[in-house]
């Protein structure tokens, strides 16, 4: 059993699209205000895969110095996993259409395995926190300098829509799209962030309404996505003083629709809490900025990792015949989302704001649902649920499952404790995504890193 415990609790996903950082795209993408501001004129586009196609003229190429080429980032990533290699991992989740690898970092800790750094004193802490970052979806799009990938195609709006059915033929959608889909479908994403450039805010789902129209239209998470985001914009640099968004954050079809886009598929299909984060007016900050770019968004990176681990309710959930890990399904009452608890571990993390009573509703197949009420304060909960078999499936079934949230019983307890304080610092993460955005200049920069280490 301990071993279970010590191993994942976390999955967090930290995917840095750099979009627009390598394209000429706006903010999400496509062109905001031009593309929604007529209505049925635009209505055959939604249809269409392409949603805005690329207009603009390509970027002067001295916009493209500093920023290295698919080829030096593999070798950059291969790098950072031979040099960090009990701390990371390296994995390809797929290939672009051109063949190129999407490689992915994964950073986490290892029980009993502390590294502490001096240079960082501020330890937020955290347990194995399993960071996957994913320097580029769109290595083809990169390499071309432009938003679309070889096929000239936006990823970001490639996915299945919950409202519109335009990108449902599995056929015709991008490897890109395909990998990332099959990434989030296998792993156990808890959240993750998509780092954009061309405005500067934290953009929270849902990034479309049913009827395209631009209006806040709240996915059943709101309230955790907006503590979310306003931790991301609160920690930044100035992101919560702007004047276009109130507190620098934005629900995305607020703002402007978008359709197909990564955000709401994430949510909806993998359980994961995912925000759009613009960081940077300036679609293409030049070489010398992103230091400064970084410098403005660490705070905020870290807050946003640390958010995620230190609200919302988790534990494991087993059965209590034999005691085996069940991927049971959690549900907050009044909530209408469900996440699913790892198959491996029966662990579940599920993201909450604070401050606020829920009822937990965990529910699987062949046993008796269980419903415990929690009162959420500042530090994550930690709640195990031990699930009983149920005798007769049969009549378990004719019970039907409008029973499942009163089935609380009472005299199997769950037990409730708080998360203590646990002994990752924080400070690991702080190096390697340092290490990681300098990855985006020429080595000569990152051979500077040693440094502060
Ligand atoms: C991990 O690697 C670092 C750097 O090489 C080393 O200092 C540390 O002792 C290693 N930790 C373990 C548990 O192997
Ligand atoms: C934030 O700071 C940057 C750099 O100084 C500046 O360009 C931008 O206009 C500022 N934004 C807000 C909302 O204050
Ligand atoms: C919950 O969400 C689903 C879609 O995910 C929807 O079909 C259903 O009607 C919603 N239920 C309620 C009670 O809002």
């Amino acid at each position: 059993m301990e071993i279970l415990f010590s191993s994942s609790f976390y999955t967090l996903f930290l995917a840095f699209f750099f979009f627009s950082l390598a394209s000429t795209a706006i903010a999400r993408g496509g062109e905001q205000a031009s593309s929604f501001s007529g209505s049925t004129d635009h209505d055959h586009d939604f249809l269409r895969r392409r949603f805005f196609d690329q207009t603009k003229s390509p970027p002067r190429v001295d916009l493209a110095r500093g920023y290295m080429t698919n080829f030096e980032l593999e070798k950059a990533v291969k790098q950072f996993g031979r040099r960090c290699s009990n701390i990371s991992r390296i994995y390809s989740i797929g290939k672009s259409v051109k063949g190129i690898p999407l490689w992915v970092m994964e950073i986490s800790d290892k029980p009993g395995q502390q590294e502490a750094e001096p240079a960082f004193k501020a330890t937020l802490i955290i347990r194995d926190v399993h960071l996957h970052i994913l320097p580029t979806m769109n290595p083809d799009g990169f390499s071309l300098r432009r938003r679309g990938n070889a096929n000239n195609i936006d990823l970001n709006r490639d996915f299945p829509d919950q409202f519109f059915p335009m990108n449902n033929d599995l056929n015709s959608r991008q490897p890109e799209t395909k990998a990332i889909m099959n990434w989030l479908k296998e792993r156990h994403f808890t959240a993750s962030a998509s780092l954009h450039g061309g405005a500067l805010v934290a953009n929270y789902p849902w990034d479309g309404s049913d009827d395209k129209r631009r209006q806040y239209y709240a996915c059943p998470d709101d309230k955790t996505f907006q503590y979310m985001a306003s931790i991301y914009s609160h920690s930044h640099y100035n992101m919560s003083l702007s004047k276009e968004f109130l507190g620098g954050i934005t629900n995305g079809a607020f703002w402007y629709p978008i359709y197909g886009g990564m955000q709401d598929w994430n949510y909806i299909h993998a359980g994961c809490f995912e925000l759009t984060l613009e960081i940077s007016d300036n679609k293409w900050p030049m070489e010398n900025e992103i230091p400064i770019l970084w410098e403005y968004n660490r705070m905020s990176m870290l807050n946003l990792v640390a958010s995620i681990v230190k609200t919302g309710v988790h534990g494991r959930i087993l059965s209590s015949k034999g005691g085996q890990p069940l991927p049971a399904s959690i549900a907050i009452k009044g909530i209408n989302s469900t996440i699913e608890a790892g198959g491996l571990f029966g662990d579940y993390h599920r993201i909450l704001a604070p401050g606020e009573s829920y009822e937990v509703m965990v529910s699987m197949p062949g046993y008796k649902s269980k419903t415990t009420r929690i009162l959420l304060e500042e530090e994550a909960m930690s709640v195990d649920f031990i699930l009983d078999p149920v005798e007769n499936p049969q009549l378990r079934k004719q019970v039907g499952s409008a029973c499942d949230c009163s089935c609380d019983d009472k005299t199997n307890f769950e037990l409730v404790k708080y998360f203590g304080v646990t002994y990752l610092e924080i400070s690991l993460v702080v190096a390697f995504i340092l290490a990681f955005l300098c990855f985006l200049l020429k080595r000569k920069m990152s051979y500077n890193l040693p440094k502060h280490r």
